[in-house]
């Protein structure tokens, strides 16, 4: 008896694409050791890289862009960022004894200041003039709301702690948090620059995994800003217009909209959810380091809870490992699909579509960026761009906008959007509480003229006029 099998049909590629796979990762915008490209570039901001909770009364291990460091707090309080191994043999200061002043090396007693200078050598001589030949590299820690910030780059080069608005508000309880990924920082950074992966991972793939608003595949503006950018993600919910909106700026400073809004009826500048950056701790390493923003009102179906927020771990779905294999299998999130692009994406096997602009755009400008500062130039630092607290948008403002009739519902969204987005950047001279009156008076100016249609009164033509110049 003779067994016949069937060959399957179709044109298998397995082995003429082997050729991809192997394909070089893009180390220009991934590989962040000292002397990189891309690592010279981030070493020229303030970046997070540990919650202040992790420093207790021993020292703390942490690598950051590729170095070992110690993280200790010395007695009188101060924040002190030193590499990993003593000056002196190059025993590690993780087995440090931190006093009043510094730390000191458990091996022979050399004790260094935050900054790194050498306060004593007890096991010299007298006379040895070793404490002022040699001294132990550090780099400057800001404390701020439970997180510690630092600066990797040269020290002419230091810019000043960029404030934004977001940081210091009435009423908004900051709670950080962090969440470590193996895999490259650019995979986790871009994903934030993806706005279209929301209606597909988040929402379409298994289970709604914010609300089902989501679903609706959003109109996507971009705006630019001196000192980055922001883009604006709009739906139409009923009668609702539902702008999501979300700042991007590099390198990796991301404050999306809230997380569980419910756009039901009318709210004017809501603030953002998040303020987030991505710190990469080696090439195949990176940390989310956050503040989650909570305010009353930000989540009216009380679906988060504050106390899943802290160091590894967040109140939203999907960002860490910690979940069993099977469940992330059957639901996956955010850090299953940036983790699985593998250690280090390889941007040569990849199609990069429509819905893959953003993506698109940061790499182009981040390519530019570090090509910069390769060349000698300055980064451009929010904080010099913008002298004083720096303006932000992420957010969600709802106007009660219902769709008009003979006109195009996607034309109207995209026209909302830009005219939104003005209202918000025409007070970027004010700040607080007189900014958010401001463009919460802007906004329902606004709202109000539409209600009736356009045929009815004179702000709606006005409208129509302007769409049909392009002015919008
Ligand atoms: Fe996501």
């Amino acid at each position: 008896m003779t067994t016949e099998f069937a060959i399957p049909s179709g044109r298998f590629r397995g082995h003429e694409r082997q050729q991809v796979w192997t394909a070089e990762p893009d180390p220009e915008l991934t590989d962040v050791g000292p002397g990189t490209p891309c690592g010279e570039y981030l070493r020229r901001y303030w970046m997070p890289f540990a919650m202040t909770d992790q420093v207790g009364d021993l020292p703390l291990r942490v690598r950051v862009l590729g170095e070992d460091l110690v993280l200790f707090r010395e007695k009188g309080g101060t924040l002190g960022l030193v590499h990993l191994h003593c000056a002196h043999r190059n025993m590690s200061l993780e087995f440090g004894i931190i006093e009043e002043g510094g730390i000191r090396c458990s091996y022979h007693g050399w004790k260094y200041a935050p900054d790194g200078t050498i306060l004593e050598t007890p096991c010299e001589p007298p006379a040895s003039q070793i404490k002022t030949k040699a001294c132990l590299g550090a780099y400057p820690v800001i404390e701020f709301k439970g997180l510690a910030f630092t600066y990797m780059g040269p020290q002419e080069s230091m810019p000043p702690f960029p404030v934004f608005d977001t940081f210091d508000e009435e009423g908004d309880e900051m709670i950080p948090y962090l969440i470590n990924s193996p895999c490259n920082w650019l995979q986790v950074m871009e994903n934030a620059w993806d706005p279209f992966h929301v209606v597909y991972l988040h929402t379409k793939a298994v289970r709604t995994q914010f609300i089902d608003a989501f679903a609706e595949l959003p109109a996507i503006e971009f705006f630019e800003r001196p000192y980055g950018s922001f883009y604006t993600n709009t739906r139409r919910v009923g009668d609702i217009i539902w702008l999501r909106i979300h700042d991007k700026m590099l390198p990796s400073f991301t404050q999306n909209g809230g997380h569980f809004p419910v756009p039901d009826g009318p709210r004017y500048f809501g603030r953002c959810g998040l303020s987030r950056w991505v710190t990469p701790i080696d090439d195949t390493n990176t940390m989310v380091i956050a503040w989650r923003h909570f305010r009353e009102g930000d989540d009216p179906q009380g679906l988060t809870d504050r106390n899943e927020v802290g160091y590894g771990k967040t109140d939203f779905y999907g960002q860490g490992g910690d979940r069993p294999y099977e469940q992330r299998q059957r639901d996956p999130g955010d850090y299953d699909a940036w983790a699985s692009q593998g250690p280090k994406n390889v941007h040569a096997r990849e199609n990069l579509g429509f819905t893959d602009r953003g993506v698109a755009k940061v790499r182009r400008t981040l390519r530019a960026a570090i090509r910069a500062v390769q060349a000698g130039e300055d980064a451009a630092q929010p904080a010099l761009i913008f002298n004083g607290t720096i303006p932000t948008y992420g957010g969600d403002t709802m106007l009660r906008i219902p769709a008009q009739e003979g006109h195009d519902d996607a034309a109207l969204l995209k026209e909302v959007a830009h005219k939104v987005a003005e209202i918000y950047m025409s007070a970027d001279h004010l700040q607080g509480k007189e900014r958010a009156a401001f463009i919460r008076r802007g906004l329902e100016d606004y709202e109000a003229s539409w209600q009736g249609g356009p045929q009815m009164g004179a702000a709606p033509q006005e409208h129509d006029q302007q769409r049909q110049s392009g002015a919008l």
